[in-house]
């Protein structure tokens, strides 16, 4: 018999075909339904984006107002998913509240066995409009901080950030975080999203698929990484031990978070538009010395093993900007990621087959119980 060709980690393995968005690596480039992320994060906001993914065409103005009026009127969690949250400690993950808080909604659904298009349309469009609450009553909690009641005259960033913080900041906080979401969004076939899509391919229910992909992402060497930077850079200090400690962390093998990427080898298509909006934001909360030692991290890890930022390196830091704990990062990441992940769920749906690939044996040989 011939070796079974075996590509560790699935790594430049094509699993399936994709109408949600196309990652080219070689021209350093990304499309939602066609359009070029940097594209929409100029001119578009994160709900419009949304309904791109998940209908494959940008919103008419009546398209986006039904949108709208459907978010904002599922923005208030239930009574019995703040029990739920309450009961879990203040010490537990963000991630793990909001993944908890995630299984709890699709429990109390009636209709989480619907797999229909419209079903599935409707919860995706609900558990983007709870996931911001989830978050925002957690880090609030977690401050001894009274809930604050959501604003359905308020966009959904300016809504996420005034529920998390208590007032709608400044244009440009509320543009930097509006562009992180989108940017977010989606990404082809991803840990995660490939996690929800093996399940969705067992004919699960969406929240568990949903469920299934927040537990993908809280891994480091995903969405995890956001949370890692601004873990290093308090490691690091100050700018100018920025190289010295790259040094360290290299020679005892470390993996360097929010560097490197699966696919991106030349550079994360997402990470100048990121970074522009991190300018904007360093600008307005007059912190150079943050500014200072992100470049020298990046010059230090570009000039030595010459590997790249990705999408977290930049994200990571403006979240801390803005105000959020640093544990939350990774559930904002999954705030812009339902869109991304629920448009596969359905698309894996409309022409499903089972995901199961196979095992190559190396275990000992075939043996008998002795008698
Ligand atoms: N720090 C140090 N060395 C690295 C890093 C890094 N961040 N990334 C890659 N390398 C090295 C790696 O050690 C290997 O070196 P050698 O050939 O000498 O053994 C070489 O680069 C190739 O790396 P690889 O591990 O084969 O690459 P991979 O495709 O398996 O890993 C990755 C991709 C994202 C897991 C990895 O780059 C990594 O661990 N990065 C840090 C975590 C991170 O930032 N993740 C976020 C990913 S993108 C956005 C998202 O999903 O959130």
């Amino acid at each position: 018999t011939t070796e079974p060709e075996i590509r560790k980690g699935l790594a430049g393995v094509y699993a399936d075909y994709t109408a949600v968005s196309k990652v080219n690596a070689e021209t350093n480039s990304l499309l939602y339904r066609g359009y070029p992320v940097q594209e929409l994060a100029a001119n578009c906001s994160f709900e419009q984006v949304a309904y791109l993914l998940w209908h494959g065409e940008l919103p008419t103005a009546t398209q986006l107002e039904e949108l709208q009026h459907v978010e904002r009127s599922f923005r208030s969690l239930d009574p019995e998913i703040k029990q739920v949250i309450d009961i879990l400690p203040t010490s537990a993950h963000p991630m793990d509240v909001l993944r908890t808080a995630v299984s709890a909604i699709g429990a109390l659904d009636p209709h989480a066995d619907d797999s229909s298009v419209e079903s599935n349309l409707a919860k995706s469009v609900q558990l983007l409009a709870q996931i911001p609450a989830v978050v925002a009553y957690d880090q609030r909690r977690r401050h001894g901080l009274d809930i604050i009641e959501p604003n359905d005259e308020l966009s959904y960033a300016e809504n996420f950030l005034y529920v998390t913080f208590g007032e709608v900041p400044d244009k440009v906080v509320v543009d930097a975080f509006n562009v992180s979401l989108i940017l977010y969004a989606e990404h082809s076939f991803n840990a995660s999203t490939f996690t929800a899509r093996v399940i969705t391919s067992t004919l699960s229910d969406l929240y568990s698929a949903v469920v299934g992909g927040i537990g993908a992402l809280k891994g480091p060497l995903h969405g995890g990484a956001n949370e890692a930077v601004m873990h290093i850079f308090d490691e690091i200090g100050t700018a100018d031990k920025a190289a010295d400690w790259l040094a360290g962390a290299l020679a005892e093998k470390r993996k360097i978070m929010g560097f490197g990427h699966r696919v991106y080898k030349n550079g994360d298509s997402r990470v100048p538009t990121m970074k522009a909006s991190l300018d904007t934001l360093v600008e307005y909360y007059q912190r150079p010395d943050l500014a200072e030692l992100y470049d020298n991290l990046e010059e230090a890890m570009t000039g030595g093993k010459n590997i790249k930022p990705n999408l977290d390196y930049p994200s990571g830091p403006a979240y801390h900007l803005m105000g959020f704990d640093t544990p939350t990062f990774t559930p904002l990441f999954v705030a812009a990621r339902i869109t991304g992940w629920t448009a596969h769920i359905m698309e894996q749906l409309a022409a499903n087959s089972l995901i199961r690939p196979l095992s190559a044996y190396n275990g000992v040989d075939e043996r008998h119980l002795e008698r």
